[in-house]
């Protein structure tokens, strides 16, 4: 019997697999550049069940999917059964009864688990509270175009303990790197997750530690979607965790910028860094298209 491979976060793939899906990506990106035609996702379509808000991770998926030759459905839980309260199980056997992949942006990171286990079709985790593994896929391809392998490296992320954060910690393991953390006292990533990687991550309440000599810092919104009412009490607790020029001065002169977007300008990245030399933005957000087209071809034609 084979199981349905699931990409809920980047622990479902081996790091063998995520090197290949890294190699394939920036293939597809290149023939895509080209102008050649690659439809291996003919008359297949893509499920897109959002629960929250979204700009780059719609466009990437519904755009990727016409690309492959397929179809990319956009079910926002508003308009669904969902939204009334049908059960996630039951939704799942129905939806991937007839479709050939689906993608899933949450709450609880339990829910994707619980679909992922009631479908007969791959689940993307397309952000939860806790994992957005697609950014990183983005967000490895960018630095590898930019500088090569990430393997060795430190990188530093600055901000709240949260789905990004969660990610990047991930990532340091299955790519080899070292993750630096710089977050305000009570907003710490997950303390067990911390455990288990303890050998990949350091935590640091002083941004100014844990920037110097690295070779990438990556930051994100202070109050995440769904903790908009906490706005004005994180601006408070995250004062001093701006990464600003002086922040980055402290890295390696080559060392670039990330953010996985929608950012705030002068709230946790001020308009020079986001905007200047040392700034790879657009390049993860454009990168969504080509990392994920990888993970759709891989995931439906059962290469990983
Ligand atoms: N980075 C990211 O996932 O952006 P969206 O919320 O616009 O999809
Ligand atoms: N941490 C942010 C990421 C947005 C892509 C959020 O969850 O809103």
């Amino acid at each position: 019997m084979t199981t349905t491979r699931h990409f809920l976060t980047l622990m479902d793939f081996s790091k063998d697999e995520l090197q290949q899906l890294l190699t394939s990506a920036i293939e597809m990106k290149k023939d895509f550049k080209a102008g050649k035609i690659y439809e291996p996702l003919k008359n297949m379509t893509l499920a897109m069940i959002f629960e929250k808000s979204s700009t780059r991770t719609r466009v990437s998926f519904e755009a990727g999917m016409n690309q492959l030759g397929g179809h990319a459905m956009f079910l926002s839980s508003r308009d669904t059964q969902l939204g009334r309260g049908e059960p996630i199980e039951d939704s799942a056997r129905v939806i991937s009864s007839m479709v050939d992949i689906v993608m899933i942006r949450t709450f609880g990171h339990t829910i994707v688990e619980n679909f992922a286990a009631h479908s007969n079709v791959p689940v993307i985790n397309a952000l939860t509270d806790d994992f957005h593994p697609c950014q990183l896929l983005a967000d490895m391809m960018t630095y590898v175009e930019h500088r090569g392998s990430i393997q060795g490296k430190v990188v530093t992320y600055v901000g709240d303990g949260n789905n990004m954060c969660h990610s990047w910690m991930n990532a340091a393991k299955q790519f080899g790197f070292h993750l630096n953390m710089a977050c305000p006292k009570g907003y710490e990533p997950d303390t067990k997750l911390s455990a288990e990687l303890s050998e990949y991550v350091s935590l640091f309440h002083d941004i100014n530690d844990a920037v110097k000599d690295v070779d990438l810092i990556t930051t994100d919104v202070w109050a995440s979607m769904g903790q908009e009412d906490e706005q004005k009490i994180r601006e408070k607790a995250f004062k001093g965790f701006k990464v600003d020029d002086a922040v980055m001065a402290l890295a390696k002169k080559d060392a670039l910028f990330m953010h996985c977007l929608p950012a705030h300008r002068e709230e946790e990245v001020s308009t020079s860094v986001i905007d200047g030399k040392q700034s790879v933005v657009w390049d993860e957000a454009e990168n969504r298209l080509h990392a994920q087209k990888a993970l759709l071809v891989a995931l439906v034609k059962g290469l990983v």
